[in-house]
């Protein structure tokens, strides 16, 4: 049995969406009957609860020998992923497949990828198998700007010149579940990217190109873009957290590269920015 927590969301939901397509029938933890209901019309088993509650924790592990941990960033996302790693190495499960991201490093100083990076070292210090699905920024955290750009023909982030190898939910999802449902994968870090290396410029010449109209990406003030931050997400720790990320792109603090993770791990081609964008087409024009 494969467990996947954060199947109501970007990531998961593809991964879940995935291996129904293979014909597994995967139990889903989730906060939220009406947004699992698709998955469990496709045959997912959904418990209902939150990764919080102990409890419901260990009634969707009982039986399972491969989880997907995914959870959203947030101050004690570190907490909630170990205290799940405990419960599944409590329940017997073999192998902790864990969402973290390329930009997770021993040295990181931005406070998300330090947290992935000390989930990431709690997991491989369960004595569990493990497999880590490290993306690179997501393309649909583009549709966050899809007003502007419909209306204003622009988009503003504070990227400065930075460059980010961003790549595709559907690509990431993809991945994990080959790692889930196939074998081999224990051991394995897997950096998943796009298949090129862009500017947020060139990632304007994109729109421009499959739009047909000139969309323009106006760099935006770190201090303007933070107090953006603090009204749409949650708490100030989530902000403050995005913004330093943000920054770090900006000055290339982590220098993004193309892997050929979904070459490998999929037999084809990762999905490029102009197909997202057609793909997305009525979010944007
Ligand atoms: N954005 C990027 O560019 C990027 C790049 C690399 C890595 N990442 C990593 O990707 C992860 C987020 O992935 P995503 O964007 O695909 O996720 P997402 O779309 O934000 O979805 C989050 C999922 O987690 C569920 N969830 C949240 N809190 C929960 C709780 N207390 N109990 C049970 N379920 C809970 C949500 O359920 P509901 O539907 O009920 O809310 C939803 O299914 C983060 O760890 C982030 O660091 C992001």
């Amino acid at each position: 049995m494969i467990l996947l927590t954060g199947a109501t969301g970007k990531t998961g939901g593809e991964a879940a969406k995935a291996l129904l397509a293979r014909g597994l029938k995967p139990r889903v933890l989730a906060r939220n009957a009406d947004k699992a209901a698709a998955l469990a019309a496709g045959g997912a088993e959904i418990i209902i609860g939150d990764v919080t509650d102990a409890g419901i924790v260990r009634k969707a592990l009982a039986g399972v020998e491969k989880l997907f941990l995914l959870l959203p960033n947030g101050e004690q996302q570190l907490a909630q992923e170990q205290q799940v790693v405990d419960l599944a190495r409590e329940a017997g499960v073999r192998h902790i497949v864990k969402m973290s991201s390329m930009e997770s490093l021993p040295d990181a100083t931005a406070p998300i990828p330090q947290m992935h990076w000390a989930s990431e070292q709690h997991i491989r210090a369960s004595g569990l198998d493990w497999t880590m699905i490290r993306p690179n920024f997501f393309m649909q955290n583009f549709l966050g700007s899809a007003r502007t750009i419909k209306e204003q023909k622009l988009f503003s982030l504070p990227m400065g010149d930075g460059k980010t190898a961003m790549a595709d939910t559907r690509d990431i999802g993809a991945v994990a579940a080959e790692v889930l449902a196939g074998s081999g994968h224990a051991g394995k870090s897997y950096d998943i990217t796009g298949p090129e290396v862009l500017d947020f410029h060139q990632a304007a010449e994109r729109f421009s190109e499959v739009l047909g109209t000139q969309i323009n990406y106006v760099p935006a003030d770190p201090e303007v873009y933070l107090s953006i931050l603090k009204r749409v997400l949650p708490n100030e720790w989530h902000a403050n957290a995005v913004s330093t990320l943000f920054g770090e792109i900006a000055l290339g603090a982590v220098l993004p590269h193309a892997t050929d993770t979904v070459r490998q791990l999929l037999g084809r081609e990762p999905i490029a920015l102009t197909q997202f964008i057609r793909d997305h087409i009525a979010a944007f024009r």
